[in-house]
């Protein structure tokens, strides 16, 4: 079991999951994933969420050995997602007198998933319940949409914990070396992106405790600075662009619109950007070439006809932009087309339907290759971009 520190009484019993080829059978993790969970020891013991079931034995194992043969008492589940509650049934058959700890949402789903009688083993609680284990009480909280409807949160007062379910978790094994921020956004843009008001009134919520430790589902444990992860997640659920900046994300099938707009990269540079990413959609990470459109307050995208439609790339890349509520940046659109050029009309038709995206001009119309004029108007797009 990792050495995790929470406190001297709230124990770590995640598992790191190395060897996951997708989380959610779509997102890379080059550098795994965690699955976390916890153990309140007191005069009652409460377990703190489950993990995936493909760490069941390791988890059960690291339940077992805190326990040092105690049984716990409360199950609390904040979230059924199965990386989180893919266990539940394990753990319910092996310590038959625990009770379930959750709310109405919570015991409406468990039967979708599992098979095993909850008669006499629920505990259901409410908005701002209350549960004692003797010197700690856990006060729950509704988050729902952060990222399911029956999602909750729960803040532990004598020690100041808030177990934040899906909240302020990241890709990445709890061993990963990099920055919490980047992971996080892509975590955070791809899985939750979708339900920015529902994140804000879990903030506001938030703002109202006292919070000294925040105890994720996913990621490292947060005991320092919680300023600026609140302050990131406050952004990122906004909309607003986290920093100036340039996206330019390309759809190319033979390399002409490629090539065309890794030019148009290095004029953005010429012309003093400092910040400009590039992300090639038919090869780069989709999530993180989304998650990036999000950091930035500029994007710029690029495609090839296809079949008189969208490259699939490209149709990929603003599907999952209009699905996550994508908003309030500014977008320049370049198409590229040998015969009827049709992607920019398409592509415009994706952001018309986004709220407040604001579209610059001149619409660059790329015949196969780029020739001079189309570098004429790619300069003036990117005088209007640095405007
Ligand atoms: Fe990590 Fe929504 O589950």
């Amino acid at each position: 079991m990792k050495d995790v520190t929470v406190t001297d009484s709230i124990l770590y019993v995640g598992c790191d999951d190395k060897d996951i080829d997708l989380f959610e059978s779509q997102y890379h993790v080059p550098n795994g994933v965690s699955y976390n969970s916890y153990v309140i020891l007191d005069d009652k013991i409460a377990v703190m969420d489950t993990t995936d079931p493909r760490v069941t034995k390791e988890w059960l194992a690291n339940v077992e050995k805190v326990l040092e043969g105690r049984t716990p008492d409360y199950l609390v589940i904040n979230h059924m997602e199965p990386d989180h509650a893919g266990n539940i049934q394990k753990i319910a058959e092996k310590y038959p007198d625990m009770k379930l700890v959750s709310n109405p949402k919570v015991f409406s789903m468990l039967p979708q998933f599992f098979d095993f009688d909850l008669t006499g083993r629920t505990v259901e609680v409410k908005e701002g319940d209350t549960l004692s284990l003797g010197k700690h009480t856990l006060q729950f909280f509704l988050a729902p949409m952060v990222h399911w409807p029956e999602a909750m949160v729960t803040y532990e007062q004598s020690e100041k914990v808030l177990f934040s379910a899906d909240g302020f978790g990241k890709f990445g094994a709890l061993d990963a070396k990099e920055e919490w921020a980047d992971e996080a956004r892509r975590y955070f843009i791809n899985i939750v992106g979708k339900y920015g008001a529902q994140v804000q009134a879990l903030l506001k919520k938030a703002a109202t405790l006292d919070i000294a430790i925040i105890c994720p589902l996913h990621g490292p444990i947060l005991k320092e600075n919680l300023g600026y992860y609140i302050g990131k997640y406050l952004t990122w659920s906004s909309y607003e662009p986290e920093e100036k900046g340039i996206v330019v994300a390309c759809a190319s099938i033979h390399g002409n619109t490629r090539r065309a707009m890794q030019r148009f990269v290095e004029i953005l540079k010429e012309k003093g950007e400092k910040n400009v990413v590039f992300f090639d959609l038919a090869r780069d990470d989709m999530a993180e070439a989304i998650s990036c459109a999000y950091r930035y307050d500029r994007l710029v995208v690029a495609s090839a006809t296809y079949d008189a439609n969208l490259f699939p790339c490209m149709e990929d890349f603003l599907y999952h932009l209009k699905i996550k509520n994508f908003q309030n940046r500014k977008v320049a659109i370049v198409e590229n087309g040998s015969w009827a050029p049709m992607a920019g009309k398409l592509m415009k038709a994706y952001f018309e339907g986004m709220k407040n995206i604001e579209l610059l001009d001149p619409l660059v119309t790329i015949k196969s290759t780029a020739n001079e004029k189309n570098f004429e108007e790619l300069c003036t797009l990117a005088d209007t971009l640095l405007a």
